[in-house]
């Protein structure tokens, strides 16, 4: 398997919705069970182009098969701080490829200036938040019943990374 860690580019639009929407369809991960509209990940991947903002995709012989991204949170005292939001398809997971794809993106969120890089992630999720501390996260708290789930509330966990150009 060879993989490829790229940025986004503007003819990815629809396969990465079909990879959001197949991560956010099982249920487990992400803050929604669908993907957005055609329309909102088209202006989010055009913002993000237009700006520069970190947003990487992993493919396999052309198809893809995950991705990272990085945002500004928008408001003018946070514009040091990066939202981060990550996933990979269910037959690509544990080889590697997300970890490539949290790299690629650190590191272009380090010199695009973001300071603060912060996410949130269900409690529950093992695997990402195993990911996020061995790339320098740091758990911040836990935020109680913050998402609904199948049977009854979830707990979500907040964590950051400082810029290593802080140190
Ligand atoms: C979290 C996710 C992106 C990790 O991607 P991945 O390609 O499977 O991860 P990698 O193979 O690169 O693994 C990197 C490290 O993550 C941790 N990890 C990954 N999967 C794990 C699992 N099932 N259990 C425990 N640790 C795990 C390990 O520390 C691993 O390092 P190691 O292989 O040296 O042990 C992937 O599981 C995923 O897409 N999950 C669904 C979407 C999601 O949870 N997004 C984040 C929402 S906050």
């Amino acid at each position: 398997m060879t993989v490829s860690i790229q940025d986004i580019q503007a003819e990815d639009v629809v396969p990465f919705r079909i990879a959001v929407d197949r991560v956010a369809r099982e249920g487990r991960f992400l803050a929604s069970n669908e993907a957005p509209s055609l329309d909102a990940v088209a202006r989010f991947v055009s913002t993000n182009l237009e700006f520069g903002y970190p947003h990487v995709v992993a493919l396999v012989d052309g198809a893809l098969v995950g991705w990272c991204d990085i945002t500004p949170e928008g408001r003018p005292l946070k514009r040091h701080v990066g939202l981060l939001g990550i996933g990979v398809l269910e037959p690509w997971r544990r080889r590697g490829v997300g970890a490539a794809l949290l790299d690629a993106a650190l590191a272009r969120a380090t010199a695009a200036g973001f300071l603060r890089i912060e996410l949130s992630v269900r409690t529950d999720n093992h695997a990402a938040i195993a990911l996020y501390r061995k790339r320098g996260f740091v758990e911040e708290g836990v935020k109680r019943m913050a998402i609904r789930v199948p049977d009854g509330f979830g707990d979500v966990l907040m964590m950051a990374y400082l810029s290593p150009a802080l140190a």
